[in-house]
């Protein structure tokens, strides 16, 4: 059984991304995995500052959300990102969620297997590259973890449009369920 924390980022309930998240957990959860699962638009999460403090004392000065999800991601043996698709890139709450997980830069953390769950209104898959090309330059600064798998959720532009395209689900469902 692996400890698995889905971090579901759009602004938007009951989106794209975080119907791909749904359909990922009920897969992992099928397989028996403890699956947590977070939702950035209930949190508040400040930008970082930058003052590179985390570096000597593993902990942030800004209290906000922020510390207590990234010590869940820090925990966590397998990670997921659930995204809109935001001008070719991944959306803003990812990002500084990403930038305030800084603090486990220098330190040991458990998670080895990232996934990825992107949504977005273009049709092509190649939509998603951006967000990719993104999380790997965080995951590159981690190590031990690798970019598993990433489920391009394209075509999908109203709340809900994703299921007019059960070939994401289904795909984000098996990855779970193989997580
Ligand atoms: C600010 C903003 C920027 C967007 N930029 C893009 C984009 O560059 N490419 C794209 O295909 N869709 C873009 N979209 C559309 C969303 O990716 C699409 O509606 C997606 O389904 C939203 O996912 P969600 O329901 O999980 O929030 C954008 C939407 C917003 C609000």
């Amino acid at each position: 059984m692996k400890k698995i924390l889905v971090l579901s980022t759009s602004p938007r309930k009951g989106g794209n991304s975080d119907m791909l998240a749904d359909a990922f957990i009920e897969g992992a959860r099928e397989a028996g995995h403890a699956v947590e699962k977070v939702c950035l638009r209930e949190k508040d999460i400040r930008f970082c500052k930058g003052c590179l403090a985390c570096q000597k004392t593993q902990s942030c000065v800004i209290h906000d959300d922020a510390p207590a999800i990234v010590r869940s991601m820090q925990q966590a043996d397998v990670l997921v990102f659930a995204t809109p698709v935001y001008y070719y890139a991944m959306c803003g709450q990812m990002k500084t969620l990403l930038d305030r997980a800084n603090p486990l830069f220098p330190a040991e953390y458990a998670f080895r297997d990232v996934y990825l769950l992107a949504a977005a209104a273009d049709g092509d898959e190649s939509a998603v590259d951006g967000v990719v090309n993104g999380l790997n330059g965080w995951i590159t600064c981690f190590d031990k973890s690798r970019l598993r798998g990433v489920v391009r959720g394209v075509g999908a532009t109203l709340p809900g449009d994703i299921r007019q395209k059960p070939a994401a689900l289904e795909a984000a469902r098996q990855m779970g369920r193989q997580a």
